[in-house]
């Protein structure tokens, strides 16, 4: 594996593999990685002849208030095991090359950048559709895996991939989990034993909803309710949202028709979590 940090390195490796007929995988991420990412390492060479992996840590996504210099880093640890998956490239930028001082320039979804996670997190989108612009013009990948835990990140990318005619696939790969059902976040080393046990509240109300739904339940207001007890029954959770959303454009459903999805966010103490899955 190869790691490049100079962004027009980055470009011309890319364009050689193009000129070559070879077909390229991308996987953005902000390092510290779990098994999620690397099941979408292992995705993305799958699917293509060769496979990137860029780790940067996004200014533009976190608030002043969030937590951008406690985010975990560990780039020695995350070299070795893309190596061990026999990814190609690691592409790790430099802040001030991303973002230099004269630097103007941002990509905004309208409308559904202000719902949900966009309520508690107004700038959160700006920053991720900005930075994964950037990335794709520098990486010039076929195909961009993403994982479905991040539910209304993907919308959003696929809606801009969409709507600036970017000619890259957007794949979306499934949410990986823990054996006891806490879904994968580089944030849940974050948690204390007795918040990590507190933690199985998410899923445990993803998994209820799913149960209500298969059980005929039609009225999203019924789900959310029962949801939200669940949470409130655990003293460390504080709810944040619960959404049964219309998968392309964000909107929330009244009436349970597939396909949608059902998302929420939960403070566990100060940690921010967040689960989904998509009924079909
Ligand atoms: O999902 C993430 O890790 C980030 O939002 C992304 C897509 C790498 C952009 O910084």
């Amino acid at each position: 594996m190869i790691v490049i940090k100079d962004i027009q390195e980055m470009q011309q490796w890319s364009t050689a593999r193009k000129k070559e007929g070879k077909t390229i995988g991308f996987v953005p991420t902000m390092g510290y990685l779990h098994s999620g990412h690397l099941s979408l390492v292992k995705a993305a060479r799958s699917k293509s002849d060769v496979s990137v992996v860029s780790s940067f840590v996004n200014p533009t996504q976190f608030a002043p208030n969030e937590d951008y210099d406690r985010y975990p880093r560990d780039f020695d640890r995350d070299k070795n095991l893309l190596e061990t998956l026999g990814n190609d490239v690691l592409f790790f930028p430099d802040r001030n090359a991303m973002y230099p001082l004269d630097y103007e320039t941002f990509v905004v979804t309208e409308k559904m950048a202000t719902l949900w996670e966009g309520k508690t997190r107004p700038t959160h989108f700006r920053g991720v559709c900005t930075v994964v612009t950037k990335l794709m013009m520098i990486v010039q990948p076929d195909k961009m895996h993403m994982g479905q835990k991040d539910i209304q990140q993907c919308a959003i990318l696929r809606r801009m991939i969409i709507d600036l005619n970017i000619p890259v696939e957007l794949v979306i790969e499934p949410i990986i989990r823990e054996i006891d059902g806490l879904a994968m976040s580089s944030r849940n080393v974050y948690l204390n034993p007795e918040e990590r046990k507190a933690a199985l509240v998410l899923s445990h109300s993803i998994f209820l909803a799913e149960q209500l739904i298969q059980q005929g339940e039609k009225d999203a207001q019924v789900i959310i309710a029962k949801m939200k007890s669940l949470i409130e029954s655990e003293p460390l959770a504080r709810l944040d949202y619960i959404a049964l959303m219309n998968m392309d454009n964000l909107e929330p459903v009244s009436v349970i028709k597939s396909p949608l999805a059902i998302a929420l966010a939960v403070y566990i103490g100060i940690i921010r979590l967040i689960d989904n899955v998509i009924i079909r």
